[in-house]
């Protein structure tokens, strides 16, 4: 059977790539972008790295903020109207994985009729979407979940996180500066930093077979497990940051593989009960890790040696110690390791299990997920 690999989008990186930004829009064509961003992108200042280098180019960008932290899918129709309004050719999305995402579902709508729901992955919605999109940037200010390098946008539909998925949505280009991203206090810095483990981690152990996604997954963990802590202790640190952006990235990029059931938990929490969703992964992480032991014993074993296990351990002992070295990643964070800390109360439990079993990432998890596993999982990780 044959099997299909691709290796995505255009990315330009470094300290001082965000300069770069005329020239990429130039290159795909765009001459009035909407930009979106979100509301505290605009108070923490961060405008103030694009907005001179598009004014100096003489492009106009009009702005639109006007979304909520999990953005939903009347968001993504408000986003329209303004790029109509706004005679918008483009979409540049500025911010972190809400703004990365809205720019996406913008830009789908552009030449796509409503309603969203009709996308809805889970539903075979990928088959509607064509490549008839307007061409889209990213620039992403956290190092988390990657969108920016992903075909994939997700939306809050009828109070259930909604994936929508196609190649068409993936970016022309995407500028990772670190500068960007030195701002971002510490909780925000290590919960997205903990998405990005998740995505590498979950993608690398995903069933099937793509030797491309698990290597550039190997590669993200290992520039995690290295800079995630500096990153959280030193938001100055540079390179650090700018680790942290790659690994990211590889996160997004690899799981075109897959992820798993530790997504599909946190894509219950966030609606359920207001979780970050990079916390979210991090709570969940390690009780998942140690659930897929059995299934995928020497992913695991090679997983713990890019987190930094000595390679002369036997695979078993390796394998074990992955979920312990997660833990304590997140502990070195400052990020709570027990969900009652995180403010999910127990009442919530059966509607987690009920929405994590609907969810479609836990297909590609390498141990197969039950109703009673996820009960069992939420409630080990309470
Ligand atoms: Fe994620």
């Amino acid at each position: 059977m044959a099997s299909v690999m691709s290796f995505p989008t255009r990315i330009v990186y470094g300290r001082g790539a965000i300069k770069e930004l005329p020239n990429e829009l130039k290159r795909v064509g765009a001459s009035r972008p909407l930009l979106v961003t979100d509301k505290g992108i605009l108070q923490a200042g961060l405008l103030r790295f694009v907005a001179p280098l598009l004014e100096q180019a003489g492009i106009k960008a009009p702005i639109f903020t006007d979304f909520a932290a999990n953005p939903t899918d009347a968001d993504a129709l408000k986003g329209i109207e303004a790029y109509r309004a706004q005679n918008a050719d483009s979409v540049l999305g500025v911010g972190g994985g809400a703004s990365l995402d809205m720019a996406k579902a913008i830009a789908l709508l552009v030449n796509h009729q409503p309603p969203l729901a009709q996308y809805d992955d889970a539903k075979g919605g990928d088959a509607r979407i064509t490549p008839n999109v307007p061409p889209i940037i990213q620039v992403p200010t956290t190092a988390g979940t990657g969108s920016e390098v992903g075909r994939s946008t997700v939306l809050v539909i009828d109070g259930t996180k909604t994936v929508i998925f196609s190649p068409h949505l993936m970016a022309r280009a995407a500028i990772l500066d670190p500068e960007l991203t030195v701002g971002l206090p510490p909780f925000i810095t290590a919960a997205t930093g903990m998405d990005a483990l998740t995505h590498n981690l979950e993608a690398y152990v995903a069933k099937g077979d793509h030797p491309l996604a698990d290597a550039i997954a190997i590669d993200g963990l290992k520039r995690i497990a290295a800079n995630l802590k500096k990153a959280v202790q030193n938001g100055k640190d540079l390179e650090a940051r700018e680790q942290m952006l790659l690994g990211s990235a590889f996160g997004a990029i690899a799981f075109q593989k897959g992820l798993g059931a530790c997504h599909s938990v946190a894509h219950a929490l966030t609606p359920v009960a207001g979780t970050h969703h990079g916390l979210a992964n991090s709570l969940m992480l390690p009780t998942v890790v140690s659930f897929n032991r059995m299934a995928a014993e020497a992913r695991l074993a090679e997983a713990a040696v890019a987190l930094g296990a000595d390679p002369k351990m036997s695979v078993p002992e390796r394998a074990h110690l992955c979920a312990e070295i997660v833990d304590d990643i997140r502990v070195a964070c400052g990020l709570p390791r027990k969900l009652s800390q995180a403010g999910v109360k127990r009442e919530m439990i059966p509607q987690l299990v009920e929405k994590a079993l609907a969810d479609a990432c836990h297909q590609s998890n390498p141990r197969p997920v039950t109703e009673v596993d996820f009960e069992r999982l939420i409630n080990e990780a309470f």
